[in-house]
């Protein structure tokens, strides 16, 4: 047997396998490598690989394009400046009756307030001497003498009506006003038409008096009545000047 490098032997063993005459040869030294092969054809395309990262935002267009979606709303703006007043609406529907007063409480509740203060008030006034409450009538002085009509007037701007007696009582209030003053006063009477027909201003007949005896006597020529310091009448003329004494 020849002897040859291993390697040779096996390769020359895979060639005889074919070969029926097998012979003992050794193989010469390895030839030039031959030219590359020619490039296989392109092998199919792989499967889709995992989506990418976004990429950055892209430049700015070209003027003209189409106007983008409108925006959201923005902030909401600072209260403006109040406007001018308008003007006066027309009165509107008249509304449902109210309760009868006597059903209102807080009407009552008020009413009585107004009515203890009304008292507490003249309360005050009469321990002042200002005024003189007989029943339900309240008599007062300013001091001043005067005529007739001037008080007339000045106790009709002060609310009330010259002060005349309808009852004992109310001419002892008069009275002692007049006395206090020591100034005869002018009565809320005057004679009408028929001479000695002496009535209250409102032409309602009196229904109370306290003449002096023989009085009246002016015989339709003293038109007034003045009161004594003593409370008793006197007819008179209506321009001397009398306490003036109101009622309210
Ligand atoms: C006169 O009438 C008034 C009011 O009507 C009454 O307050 C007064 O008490 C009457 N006087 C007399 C004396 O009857």
């Amino acid at each position: 047997m020849l002897l040859c490098p291993l390697a040779l032997t096996l390769a020359l063993v895979a060639v005889s396998s074919t070969v029926s005459d097998v012979k003992d040869v050794c193989v010469g030294s390895p030839g030039v490598p031959g030219i590359p092969g020619s490039h296989g054809l392109p092998g199919r395309d792989g499967r889709d690989g995992v989506k990418g990262d976004p990429g950055p935002p892209g430049p700015m267009g070209p003027p003209g394009g189409m106007p983008g979606l409108p925006g959201r709303d923005g902030l909401t703006g600072a209260p403006g400046v109040a406007g001018e007043r308008g003007e006066k609406g027309e009165p509107g529907a008249r509304g449902p009756p109210g309760l009868p007063a006597y059903l209102d409480e807080e009407l009552q509740t008020t009413l009585q307030d107004l009515r203890h203060q009304i008292l507490r008030s003249v309360g005050v006034l009469t321990l002042q001497g200002t005024v003189l409450a007989v029943g339900e009538k309240i008599f007062s002085t300013n001091g001043q003498a005067v005529n007739f009509d001037a008080i007339r007037e000045s106790c009709a701007r002060a609310g009330g009506h010259i002060a005349v007696p309808r009852s004992p009582e109310e001419n002892e209030a008069i009275a002692s006003i007049v006395k206090k003053h020591n100034t005869y006063a002018y009565l809320g009477l005057a004679e009408g038409p028929t001479p000695g027909d002496f009535r209250y201003l409102n032409g309602a007949p009196v229904n109370y008096s306290n003449w002096y005896p023989g009085e009246p006597r002016g015989r339709g020529k003293e038109k007034c009545v003045e009161m004594y310091t003593d409370g008793q009448w006197n007819d008179k003329n209506c321009l001397q000047y009398r306490l003036a004494i109101c009622e309210f």
